[in-house]
């Protein structure tokens, strides 16, 4: 038979990494195939750990699936863009009308959007590492450099600006902060922030803030929108209803542009043209936004002692306070722990080799740090979004394992894990 040319991937794609749903997940699902129940906590979507969204935010998608059948604004409907607006007004953000707010298919799409209006070949990018790997994924796509600034589990995860001002050179355009964050639930303080501002503002860099999780906070934690800090240059405030409103498969998030909107006016002009080339994004959802952002918060419940968010979060940090291997950095928002293996008890620990070793020998699925563009190999997220029971259930399965990878010596384990990628 006459031999194919094959098809092959751009090699655009050579950089380009979104391992939370990679191979280990496809292992995962294997296993489930095969009728092992697998504890997944590889991902924060709420729907899959029995959250529901606010009914009434159902009801008021429902009462509009009429008006949801044609096309839209390219920015997205009137009332949602004007329920954010309101957002920022109340949180004393100045001068953002609907004309500077753009509903997308979730943030994932208005990332991806905003840098494409932004980047030419070879731009620099500011991320933070860990990070949210989706951020990385678009600059190297959009034809960017992703330069990741550490964010150190000595810090508990709060960047420094001046090791951030060190990486800027003249192709650096932009930088990222997502706040709370993922993968660390980091929360970070008004001076930081602060601090950062001042830098975008000194450097003109567009400032593009994931603040996702704004409403997701344990503890004390204090929420301070970026947007009510940078004055003198571009900002970009993005959100959405898939954390705090527990309605990812809605797909709805929205970016409003504060701060130096006037001298980026082609800027957004190209950001109108992209959104005019999708048409729209999804218009169900978008009649949501308004009920979701008025009013009752009911995320309140979830993140105060005795909610369910908040009483997960403390069984992760209950179970590494009880581990000999373990260490963490409480997490204060956000979705997501993310956990340290101590390097003096384990030094030859391989995140990916212990997560498939988790996955195969506990059936319990968590990222490996890898995922998150980390240079070290000794962390793990998990998400809190699990019963705290079920919490529990998987440290004990965590620590016995690396009870066996000490007691083992680590390079059988790694081994052991490898092969058994290969086979599948
Ligand atoms: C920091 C961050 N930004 C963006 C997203 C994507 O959100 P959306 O569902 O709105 O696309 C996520 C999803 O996990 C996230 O954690």
């Amino acid at each position: 038979m006459k031999r194919r040319k094959p098809v092959r991937a751009s090699d655009g794609l050579a950089n380009v990494r979104y391992e939370i749903r990679g191979k280990l997940a496809r292992r995962a699902l294997t296993l489930e195939r095969q009728g092992y129940d697998i504890v997944s906590l590889n991902i924060g979507n709420p729907y899959a750990f029995g959250f529901r969204t606010p009914e009434t935010m159902r009801l008021a998608m429902i009462e509009n699936l009429r008006n949801s059948e044609g096309y839209v604004h390219q920015k997205g409907i009137f009332p949602a863009r004007e329920a954010v607006v309101m957002q920022q007004q109340e949180r004393g953000v100045r001068g953002v009308t609907a004309e500077e707010v753009f509903i997308g298919n979730g943030v994932s799409e208005l990332i991806d959007l905003a840098l494409r209006a932004l980047l030419n070949a070879g731009d620099e990018v500011l991320v933070p590492s860990p990070d949210y790997p989706l951020w990385s994924a678009a600059v190297n796509l959009n034809g960017g450099r992703a330069v990741h600034y550490p964010c150190h589990a000595a810090r508990s995860f709060i960047p420094d600006p001046d090791e951030i001002e060190s990486l800027i050179t003249k192709r650096t355009r932009a930088i990222v902060i997502v706040n709370p964050n993922n993968p660390t639930g980091a929360v970070y303080p008004r001076e930081t922030l602060t601090a950062i501002a001042r830098l975008a503002e000194k450097h003109r860099l567009v400032v593009l803030c994931d603040e996702i999780y704004d409403h997701i906070l344990y503890d004390d934690a204090k929420f301070v929108p970026m947007a009510t800090l940078v004055h003198d240059t571009l900002c970009c405030t993005m959100s959405g209803l898939s954390k705090v409103y527990r309605a990812c498969g809605y797909r709805v998030g929205w970016a409003s542009f504060s701060g130096d909107v006037e001298g980026a006016a082609e800027y957004l002009s190209g950001l109108e043209l992209l959104s005019s080339l999708r048409l729209c994004s999804n218009v169900p959802g978008q009649w949501a936004v308004q009920t979701a952002l008025g009013g009752y918060q009911s995320i309140l419940e979830l993140t105060r002692p005795g909610g369910r968010l908040y009483e997960s979060r403390a069984a992760i940090i209950e179970g590494v306070a009880r581990s000999k291997y373990l260490e963490l950095s409480r997490p204060m928002g956000a979705l997501y722990a993310f956990v340290q293996v101590r390097s003096e008890v384990l030094p030859d620990f391989d995140d990916q080799a212990f997560a498939l070793d988790l996955l195969d020998r506990k059936h319990v699925l968590v990222a490996p740090g890898v995922s998150f563009n980390v240079a070290y190999r000794n962390a793990f997220r998990i998400t809190n979004l699990p019963e705290p029971e079920v919490i529990a259930t998987v440290f004990t399965r965590i620590e016995e394992l690396l009870d066996a990878q000490g007691a083992e010596g680590p390079d059988l384990k790694i081994v052991s894990a490898a092969a058994q990628v290969r086979q599948h």
